[in-house]
């Protein structure tokens, strides 16, 4: 299976998840004899393609090759994995966005929390975004075991906790509910807001990511996605420490 996940595509879906252009202004390019499938001109946006067809626009190929960088926010829903690939066969985030674009996920979040995750094709703001060096924040909301959540077990979780792979950085923490806190950490180490609630003895019972660097995951409904723009990339560029835009 390819990087459609085996799905056709209309074509004016494909150009826009290729980046060439949005949906609307895609649907011109073809419109206006710009594209071709199989060496054909295709005229029709609703057009279907899938991974075996060379498309074209103005005669230069469309596709894995392309050169250009995209960013999509996913709202993840629970069962779905955040690699590319399952070797246990579960729906993958990859998949649920399609396209001809190879994209790759934005850092991990486990099977069964959802929300916020990014995809992206550009290498390097994957690594600004994932490097714990970057610092770049994530805010979780954890629905936990045995509330309410008291006020010194939040200056606990605030202050860092001690876990098997060491002390957690200072995190931001926040009780919307007695027993949902928003928890703000930029470690990203593996089921770390599980593993900070459950040390103070708050298991948690779900976990969503609301929040990754500047972006916040609004109004996506579960399993819905969108392409980032261009002010929205060049925020999450600048994102975290040791960017211009952050020293103060
Ligand atoms: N912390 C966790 O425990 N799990 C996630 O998926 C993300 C952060």
């Amino acid at each position: 299976m390819g990087v459609y996940g085996g799905r056709t595509l209309r074509l004016a879906k494909f150009l826009a998840g290729a980046g060439v252009a949005s949906r609307r202004a895609s649907e011109e390019i073809i419109r206006d004899g710009r594209v071709s499938v199989d060496g054909e001109v295709v005229y029709d946006p609703a057009h279907d393609v899938d991974e075996t067809r060379a498309v074209t626009v103005d005669g230069k190929p469309v596709g894995e090759h392309s050169t250009q960088l995209v960013v999509y926010a996913l709202n993840k829903p629970a069962g779905v994995v955040s690699t590319a690939k399952d070797p246990q066969g579960r729906p993958t985030v990859v998949a649920l966005i399609g396209g001809p674009l190879r994209l790759y996920p934005v850092g991990r979040l486990d099977a069964d929390t959802t929300g916020l995750i990014l995809l992206t094709n550009d290498g390097d703001l994957a690594h600004r975004l994932t490097h714990p060096k970057f610092e770049v924040d994530k805010t979780y909301r954890a629905v936990v075991r045995n509330g309410p959540v008291k006020g010194p077990t939040l200056d606990m979780l605030r202050a860092g906790v001690q876990l098997d792979d060491g002390k957690t950085a200072p995190a931001r923490v926040v009780r919307v509910k007695q027993d949902t806190l928003e928890i703000t950490i930029h470690e990203g180490r593996k089921r770390q807001v599980k593993r900070m609630c459950e040390h103070v003895g708050h298991r948690v019972v779900s976990l969503q990511r609301i929040r990754f660097g500047p972006l916040q995951l609004g109004e996506l409904k579960p399993g819905g996605y969108r392409r980032l723009n261009e002010r929205e990339i060049s925020l999450l560029r600048t994102a975290g420490r040791g960017s211009s835009a952050n020293r103060t």
